[in-house]
């Protein structure tokens, strides 16, 4: 689609469940300077609430779920076929809860994002915040990656950092993450989107911070200790 002078890649993205990325990535893409529209979203739970969010958009949302099918090739063959009828050009993976095949994860190489809750590569995985709490983690936050077969990990894109609080619990925590989530996705595919970033090696080259500057928890004092 030709929107203005910016031309919106096709992407679709994958949820499992709440979808409140997904509501931040339709939000995003409903601007018309964003460089990238959803074409499909696709859930492979049934019940899953974020497919209201597209609903309400009035985007292509379809249940593929997993459990109709006898094996995960089987699974990510009808999902690959989906996307494709969608025109899809780049996958977002957005509290998408199923492992992934080395097959279905090579097909989208470099063109599959994730985003986890943690200043990644620590933190891998799930029950990331009880994590943080319990190791007295003083900052955290959140990673978008290109996905690799191996969970979590994969070219880093964009990280946003979240200070923890000596109260948190994780549902706060989780709370300030979330919100430093719904601004970074966005970001990040917009990076991907108008061809901002590229991957070398395993490391994403462009759209990196000029800034030098540091955050510390807690401060040194004015003698600089
Ligand atoms: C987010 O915390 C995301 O980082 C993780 O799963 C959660 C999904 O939340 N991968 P939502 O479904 O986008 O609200």
């Amino acid at each position: 689609m030709v929107d203005g002078l910016s031309i919106k890649r096709p992407i679709g993205v994958l949820i499992s469940g709440r979808g409140s990325n997904l509501k931040a990535l339709i939000e995003a893409t409903q601007r018309p300077d964003f460089p990238a529209r959803i074409a499909l979203v696709i859930s492979n739970r049934p019940d899953a609430p974020g497919l209201d969010f597209a609903r309400a958009a009035g985007i292509d949302a379809q249940v593929i779920d997993h459990k109709a099918f006898g094996d995960r090739p089987e699974f990510e063959q009808a999902m690959t076929e989906a996307l494709q009828a969608s025109g899809v050009e780049i996958v977002c993976n957005a509290g998408f809860m199923r492992l992934l095949t080395a097959h279905f994860v090579q097909h989208w190489r470099d063109r599959q994002l994730n985003i986890h809750p943690s200043l990644l590569p620590a933190y891998r995985g799930l029950d990331t915040h009880e994590r943080v709490i319990a190791e007295g983690t003083r900052i955290t936050g959140c990673t978008v990656h290109f996905v690799r077969v191996e969970m979590d990990a994969g070219p880093i894109i964009a990280q946003a950092a979240v200070p923890v609080s000596p109260s948190d619990t994780p549902e706060k925590l989780a709370e300030r993450v979330l919100q430093a989530e719904h601004l970074l996705y966005p970001h990040a595919l917009a990076l991907v989107a108008s061809g901002q970033v590229r991957v070398e090696g395993e490391r994403v080259v462009g759209g990196w911070h000029a800034g030098e500057s540091m955050l510390f928890s807690p401060e040194p004092d004015a003698a600089g200790r």
